[in-house]
């Protein structure tokens, strides 16, 4: 055992007990820190290691060259699975029909990824015969929990362990291990500037620059999205479909959900639509600047949103605000399997079952507008919103009627505190 491993006992039931860790599942990016990790493992712990890489729609990855440099660094095992489906009809879905933005900014696409990433692992560990998860994840940030949080649910007998936390290595340090044991970097030596993560759902930048609150966003960190100024004069629509609150079509044509997202990214990052700059409050108490990437969400979130409304009661709508907050700090803070998420769905399941219809919307130099909606679901009649029209189940004649007992209660407190500020005047 090596003097920086975690010290054992440890602080959580949960962390694997250095002695007793013969076979570890890493969690594999390919990126620098899980290349290190993968050769660390081995030598400190004499461990084998199988690597465990997740294909959730990172845009530009090479699947094939990840998983030979897992083999050639030394794992038994380099498995890839494709989750993009799964990602997509059940982390996304859920996440569009709860018009999902964190901190009222983030669409949650890492926070969406990792329980499902966790949930990969426990079942590979098991299918491998591995007794401990590993993970890149550093201590300061919201994924550890996420990971951590879905393996001890449904891993109970899974050991983790997470040596970021442990090793004492700064990105130097890291380097020089590197090249002292033949880590081939992909990525060459120069640091990546930024810390990045991805998936279909969106692309976040954290670290270095971005963590000067004065300065304005660095360009060079926009490598999905282009910048508005640059985007194209014309702007141009694209009409959704949805079913039952589900997005199922593009002008028309249908599309499964993942096909679905690609399309509507390559719209969004054409016109410069979806670069989000937002403060962040981490679960683990810290606040921090994220400069987001997120073509498709910002599109498809507020078309879901307008349909929704459109469809809904004003009572059903100012419900539904609320549990959409809620539903999202639960899925920000990685407590995924906390049963009060699927009580909530249960709920904008029933409520999204009439958000069927259509949504078209105006992208142009960074924004997205929705410029048409329509829905047979509609709680909405033309003739009765109609300027100067009366009757039918709408008398303006009423009104006078209505505003009066709809004000009563606020007419009389307004007299009865009118009357105590004048005692106090007087007295
Ligand atoms: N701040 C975001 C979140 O907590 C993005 C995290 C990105 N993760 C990363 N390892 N770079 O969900």
């Amino acid at each position: 055992m090596s003097e920086s491993a975690a010290a054992f006992p440890p602080i959580a039931s949960y962390q694997a007990d250095p002695d007793s860790v013969a076979r570890v599942l890493l969690l594999y990016s390919g990126g620098l820190d899980t290349s290190v990790m993968l050769h660390w493992i081995q030598e400190r712990y004499g461990a084998e290691v199988v690597t465990l890489t997740v294909n959730l729609g990172q845009p530009g990855e090479d699947w094939d060259f990840v998983a030979a440099k897992a083999a050639d660094l030394g794992a038994v095992a380099s498995l890839v699975v494709d989750a993009r489906r799964e990602f997509a009809a059940e982390y996304v879905l859920p996440a569009i029909q709860a018009n999902a933005l964190y901190g009222g900014g983030y669409p949650l696409f890492t926070a969406l990824g990792r329980p499902l990433i966790a949930k990969l692992a426990v079942e590979a560990a098991r299918a491998n015969n591995c007794d401990t998860i590993a993970h890149g994840c550093t201590g300061k940030g919201n994924d550890q929990v996420r990971i951590e949080a879905t393996v001890a649910t449904l891993g109970p007998e899974l050991g983790v362990i997470a040596p970021v936390r442990e090793w004492q290595m700064g990105r130097e340090e890291e380097l020089a291990y590197a090249r002292r044991h033949g880590i081939a970097l992909s990525g060459g030596t120069e640091a990546p500037p930024y810390s990045i993560d991805d998936n279909l759902w969106g692309r976040s930048s954290e670290g270095r620059s971005i963590e000067d609150l004065g300065a304005a966003p660095p360009d060079d960190v926009f490598q999905l999205v282009t910048l508005p100024e640059q985007a194209p004069d014309q702007s141009e629509s694209v009409r959704i479909g949805f079913e039952a609150g589900a997005p199922i079509s593009l002008d028309g044509e249908s599309l499964e959900l993942v096909a679905l997202i690609d399309r509507l990214s390559e719209l969004g990052c054409r016109h410069g639509v979806g670069i989000v700059d937002h403060i962040e409050d981490r679960i683990v108490g810290l606040k921090v600047r994220d400069l987001y990437e997120v073509p498709a969400a910002a599109i498809l979130l507020p078309a879901h949103r307008e349909l929704e409304k459109l469809v809904s009661t004003s009572h059903q709508n100012e419900f539904k605000a609320g549990l959409d907050q809620r539903w999202a700090w639960i899925a920000y803070s990685g407590l995924w399997y906390e049963p009060l998420r699927a009580d909530i769905e249960a709920y904008m399941r029933s409520a999204n079952q009439l958000v069927s219809g259509e949504v078209t919307v105006k992208l142009y130099k960074g924004s997205a507008v929705i410029t048409t909606r329509s829905s047979p679901n509609a709680l909405y009649d033309e003739a009765l919103a109609s300027f100067g029209a009366s009757g039918g189940e709408f008398s303006q004649n009423a009104s006078p009627g209505f505003i009066e007992l709809f004000s009563l209660q606020s007419r009389m407190a307004y007299r009865v505190r009118a009357a105590r500020a004048g005692e106090e005047g007087a007295g």
